[in-house]
């Protein structure tokens, strides 16, 4: 165990002595809300440590109250292909645009977010860190990227930050509250200490003859306190699946029972460890890079060797730690060598499909298994084929709540909803329904659903003619792709009803998008804004500033994946 060892290309610090001011202001912009969390924590601890801590959502600050921040600390998250999350990309854009002011007085420092698994890792964060800079900002301590398991990394960037902080404030008390910075959200149960959860049911939501499988879960909370609103997501540890160990030992030169120590006081088998604690799946390049270093093996060597970025990214595509070892090992370390270079298998997130007042003290959730052939193998998605095929009822698995504040159900219950869902996409809207129903919401709903066929992938099709017919859903349109020549998609159908679509915007309807972000969102989209520009008859850069407004109104709301 390598502590921090996530934390990745730290600048050096240039300590600012003139940070003098006890306020400190906080903008965070997040995706599936990890950034937004640790921003209200660190808002937490500032002010258990005498400070005036003030936390934004990027997309609520104006570029010109820059001017007058003192301290600032931006938590950002990055996804896709290096892109800022939905509510910083407009702060993203505006900062790097020749509208950004000078900063000469600001102090700055960046946390941030990322999965190294990606090739621009942790960009926003080094977007905004060299910005600042480049404005003429002077950094209160360097820049921390975090990986995926960012618990740890993150704690210590808040503790050199406060430290910054408190000296350049010549504040007396020069310590900081170990408490105040380990603070967490309201039951004991979090992301760090996961509730045991167990299964209720688990069904197949397909029917035979399915190219999908839908996993329906229901999990019970009871005992752990935790609640969520429709919107939020649940969080689920999944255990690796025991076929791919069995072949991994298999390779290795270490017996399934040899002791390593997988975190200060937590020594387990090798098989344990490989199954439950490590994640062995992806290949990231500084884990191939960890590895050069311990061993010498001249392939490796040679892939790895400068100026061959491109052939890197191609070997770990769709690879896995049982393909690196019989391409490049093996490695003549000690097995605990070996583990301290592998990272936690991080938390997978599911958008929850049920609420919480219509089935207290449950939570559901839709996962489509995966599975896939790479690189002459069958390969599983970890969590969704644990979930398929290796979880009963009765079993229980690590859970937690992930908040997401930017996937709400308007406060006003007469405001019309329109969600656009297709395959799993469609859970957060059968839990927008739910809710509806048990508060006699009034406001107008429309869905658009699709999938490959009607007769085998309509997703819990009898719920939503259930709620058709009571009126809780007002109108649904669905796209069965394969059910004929042509495929139809859910944007067709938006296209279809056009100029019903954009009246529903017109009186204040809320739309929300839910599914794969690289097609679907993006495509639905596109259509969104084609859509505003015939119905309404606008040039195409009037319907985009129409579509940034209804996200400035919180009225164009995304969870993609
Ligand atoms: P397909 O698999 O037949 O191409 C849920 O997975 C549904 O989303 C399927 O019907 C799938 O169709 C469809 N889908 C695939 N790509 C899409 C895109 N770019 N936009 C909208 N739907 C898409």
């Amino acid at each position: 165990f390598i502590p921090g060892n996530s934390i990745q290309e730290a600048v050096q610090p240039q300590l600012a002595k003139q940070a003098a001011s006890k306020e400190v202001t906080i903008l965070y912009g997040s995706q599936s809300g990890n950034a937004r969390g640790l921003a209200k924590n660190v808002e937490k601890a500032l002010e258990a440590n005498g400070f005036q801590a003030a936390v934004s959502v990027m997309s609520d600050f104006k570029l010109n109250q820059l001017k007058k921040v003192r301290n600032l600390l931006i938590i950002v998250s990055t996804h896709g292909e290096g892109d800022p999350p939905d509510n910083a990309l407009t702060f993203h854009e505006l900062i790097h645009s020749k509208r950004a002011p000078k900063l000469d007085e600001l102090h700055f420092s960046v946390l941030a977010l990322g999965d190294s698994s990606y090739e621009f890792f942790c960009q926003t964060g080094k977007d905004f860190d060299k910005r600042l800079e480049e404005l003429g900002g002077t950094r209160l301590y360097p820049r921390f990227d975090c990986d995926v398991d960012y618990d740890e990394p993150a704690a210590e960037w808040l503790q050199g930050v406060m430290g910054s902080l408190i000296e350049s404030s010549q504040t007396q008390s020069s310590s900081v509250s170990p408490a105040a910075s380990q603070q967490q959200a309201e039951s004991v149960y979090s992301r760090s200490n996961p509730f045991k959860a167990e299964i209720l049911e688990n069904i197949n939501l397909n029917g035979r003859g399915s190219n999908k499988e839908t996993r329906h879960l229901e999990i019970s909370l009871e005992g752990s306190g935790l609640t969520f609103e429709p919107g939020d997501s649940l969080g689920i540890y999944p255990e690796n699946d025991p076929a791919l160990v069995d072949l991994l030992l298999h390779e290795l030169p270490w017996k399934p029972e040899e002791p390593v120590t997988v975190k200060p006081g937590d020594v387990r088998p090798l098989e344990n460890a490989l199954l439950s604690f490590y994640e062995i799946t992806i290949l990231t390049k500084p884990l191939l890079e960890k590895i050069n270093k311990l061993s010498s093996n001249e392939k490796l060597q040679r892939l790895l060797a400068p100026g061959q970025a491109e052939k890197v990214r191609e070997y770990i595509k769709g690879r896995d730690l049982l393909d690196l070892i019989r391409d490049f090992g093996p490695w003549g370390t000690s097995a605990q060598e070996f583990v301290s270079v592998l990272r936690k298998i991080p938390a997978r997130l599911y958008s929850i499909a049920s609420s919480l007042t219509a089935n207290p003290d449950e939570v559901h959730v839709t996962i489509g298994a995966v599975r896939y052939k790479a690189n002459g193998r069958k390969r599983n998605g970890v969590c969704s084929i644990f979930a398929a095929e290796r979880l009963q009822a009765g079993d229980t698995i690590p859970v937690f709540i992930q908040h997401n504040e930017n996937f709400k159900l308007p406060q006003n219950p007469d405001s019309p909803i329109i969600m656009v869902g297709p395959g799993t996409g469609v859970a957060p809207f059968r839990s927008f329904m739910q809710e509806r129903e048990e508060l006699g919401a009034h406001g107008k709903s429309w869905l658009f659903f699709g999938d490959q066929h009607f007769t085998t992938d309509f997703l819990y099709q009898t719920e939503w003619q259930k709620w058709l017919k009571q009126g809780v859903l007002t109108r649904m349109d669905v796209a069965f792709s394969r059910d004929q020549e042509e495929k139809v998609y859910v944007q067709h159908r938006m296209l279809e009803h056009g100029k019903e679509l954009f009246q529903w915007l017109e009186e204040g309807a809320y739309f929300y998008v839910c599914g794969a972000e690289k097609n679907m969102a993006h495509d639905v989209h596109l259509t969104l804004l084609e859509i505003i520009e015939q119905e309404a008859g606008l040039t195409r850069k009037q319907a985009e500033e129409y579509v940034a407004n209804l996200q400035q109104q919180k009225r164009y709301q995304r969870d993609v994946y």
